[in-house]
């Protein structure tokens, strides 16, 4: 086991760096008492962040961020210190609110936790203020020279603050039991637009100096900035777009849907009650496809597919209002609450406006995913639960489509097993219940033993609640998904496979992105040069515009040494960085001998650009040396 004492200098009663791990019992007028979070050195039983106010200056030229957090402090119990997270910060100088400089201490540096701040305090502290200033490397922030930008002229930044990474530029209690409303004052070059998680302005302002308020209170995984050249264009009077001004029509026109969804979203499960939701679609270096950062998601531009086919990706960020944001994993071991959750909402949006045999799609993508997920965990392996055990680890190195998907087919058992109104009713009392608040997984379970199963043990047996949270694999019993659009693609499949049907005769008319996925993923592993080739000829998939059809045919080329898809793979792996897509193929050319110095040779060429979320990740599957 890891050396859980981040102070090891110190000589800290072992009762006090053990007392989060066992909540004690509340009364009702009494706040929730947060969950013990290992992944962090806070001890919000004691004392809590419950505001932030930063002040930061953006140095394009060092690649830092200069300022002062100033954080205002909830007691909770006694304590005559506050434990905060860094990780590669400078600290420059801590100020109480009475102006004195309390004595602090930077605990030892631990890989990916960082280094604990623990800073003396006396009973009459409200504020602390912590002068700093982040590292260059720092793991959130990826710096883009203009030429790495889409419009080639200005610099861009932008963070990533999930799971742990919000410690690596804001001094804070780096757990999401803790919640903070915040407020910002940042200063940028002028000519860039500096936007947050928070209300946000449309316009550049003339000195470079802009002004942020969150009034919402937020864990710190959803603190968020981007600067760059931004442009908005509004959708509706609630919702609109970020983006460099060379793809914000784009970006309108594809995410037009947005308003329609959340009028879906509310309809099942109550008001959207962060305001304005607007969507920044980000330089393609941007690791993920979408991050839920409140009331402006940060968005790939890699689903700007041209129609609207890959919007899903925005029903799920936006979900995440209600699932993740408003209703929060106490602890990352807890994520499926988060996402699992939010896959189930996003798929009830996507059937509320597309229909069922739509959302039927994406379930069954969303289970080959999953399928081949706990295929690669090999078979009972501890990440197949959804209760994950992330003690000494990265919480990004455990979450997986286990999470998303096994999390989804647990919800969707329950919504079978008791009929969709009753759960409906349930989710939305769910939300409502815990608003602003972190649950537990086992908080769940017993408010789905209180207010859905009510001591029906048929029912609770029927769940088997234990084989979903702490079991692997997937129960006996598992919803099934059925899609007569996909069962034709499959004969399509068939009649190609057998060498009955040739690449010209293929019936594809009509075919969403949905069906071409499915196609492509079902097309045998062993394909013959003039397949190959006939498939692409007609077709056009090394040229597609499509990321997710493209990443799905690039596993043939590579699979089948189809040379000329190389160039495809080339552009695409060094034209974008989000690591649904890097990893896996990276992965593939890393395990044959004849592929990887191809790998690497890209890899050399487009790392600069992958933010170090990506980058990590790649480093490991190829032995890089930085
Ligand atoms: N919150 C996640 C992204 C995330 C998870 C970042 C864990 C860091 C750690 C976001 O909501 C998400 O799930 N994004 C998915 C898209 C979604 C449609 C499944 C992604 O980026 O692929
Ligand atoms: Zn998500």
């Amino acid at each position: 086991m890891p050396d859980r004492r981040p102070f090891s200098s110190m000589a800290l009663p072992m009762i006090l760096l053990t007392a989060c791990t066992s909540p004690a019992p509340e009364s009702a007028d009494e706040p929730p008492r947060p969950a013990a979070d290992i992944h962090s050195v806070a001890r919000p039983t004691e004392i809590a962040v419950s505001h932030l106010d930063l002040d930061l200056s953006v140095d394009f030229e060092k690649r830092v961020l200069t300022g002062r957090a100033s954080l205002t402090l909830d007691r909770r119990a006694p304590a005559d210190a506050v434990f905060l997270d860094t990780r590669d910060l400078e600290i420059l100088s801590v100020t109480l609110d009475d102006g004195t400089e309390p004595n602090f201490e930077l605990g030892e540096d631990r890989p990916f936790l960082g280094r604990g701040l623990r800073v003396e305090v006396t009973p009459e502290t409200r504020v602390v203020h912590v002068d700093y200033r982040s590292s260059p490397d720092a793991a959130a922030l990826l710096w883009l020279d203009p030429a790495q930008s889409a419009g080639g002229e200005h610099p861009f930044l932008f963070t990533q603050s999930q799971a742990v990474l919000a410690r690596t530029w804001v001094p804070c209690q780096d757990t999401p039991g803790v919640r903070m409303t915040y407020e910002a004052t940042v200063r940028v070059p002028p000519r860039l637009l500096a936007v947050m998680s928070a209300e946000n302005p449309t316009e550049r302002s003339a000195d470079g100096v802009y002004r942020f308020s969150m009034p919402q209170a937020i864990p710190s995984y959803l603190l968020a900035l981007a600067v760059g050249d931004l442009e908005f264009r509004a959708m509706s009077e609630r919702t609109g777009v970020y983006a460099e001004p060379s793809m914000v029509d784009r970006a309108a026109w594809e995410f037009a849907e947005t308003e329609q969804m959340m009028v879906a979203v509310e309809a099942l499960y109550g008001p959207y009650r962060w305001g304005r939701y607007d969507i920044l679609v980000l330089p393609p270096s941007f690791p993920f496809g979408g991050m839920e950062n409140p009331r402006l998601t940060f968005a790939t531009p890699t689903i700007l597919a041209g129609d609207r086919s890959l919007v899903a990706l925005i029903a799920h960020e936006l979900a995440h209002s209600w699932s993740g944001n408003l209703v929060t994993n106490a602890t990352w071991n807890d994520f499926w609450l988060n996402e699992g959750f939010t896959v189930y909402l996003e798929r009830r949006i996507m059937e509320s406006i597309h229909g069922h045999d739509y959302a039927e799609m994406l379930a069954l993508l969303g289970r080959q995913d999953l399928d081949k997920t706990l295929d690669d965990l090999g078979d009972g392996h501890r990440d197949g639960h959804l209760l994950l055990d992330l003690e000494g680890r990265d919480p990004d190195d455990g979450m997986s489509d286990v999470a998303y998907e096994k999390g989804y087919f647990f919800l969707r058992a329950i919504e079978e097993a008791v009929g969709r109104e009753p759960f409906d009713v349930f989710l939305r009392d769910w939300f409502d219940s815990n608003a602003f608040r972190s649950a537990t997984t086992s908080e769940f379970l017993a408010y789905l033993g209180e207010h859905l199963i009510k001591g029906d043990e048929d029912l609770r047996q029927r769940l088997a609640i234990d084989r979903w949270i702490e079991g692997p694999g997937m129960p006996a019993g598992t919803p099934a998904v059925e899609s007569a659009a996909f069962a034709a693609v499959d004969a399509q499949i068939a009649g190609f496979a057998a060498g009955e049907t040739s690449a010209a005769d293929l019936a594809t008319d009509g075919w969403s992105t949905h069906e071409w996925l499915h196609f492509l993923r079902g097309l045998p592993e062993d394909m013959s040069r003039q397949q190959m080739a006939e498939l692409d000829a007609r077709f056009e998939l090394s040229a597609t515009g499509n990321s997710e059809k493209l990443h799905e045919w690039l596993h043939h080329v590579l699979a089948n040494r189809y040379e000329p898809g190389y160039a495809a793979l080339d552009g695409f792996l060094t034209s974008m960085g989000r690591r649904k897509f890097l990893k896996p193929l990276y992965q593939r050319m890393a395990g044959e001998d004849d592929l990887k110095p191809m790998a690497l040779d890209i890899y050399r060429r487009a790392r600069p650009s992958y933010h170090p979320v990506s980058v990590a990740t790649i480093d490991e599957i190829l032995g890089w040396d930085s």
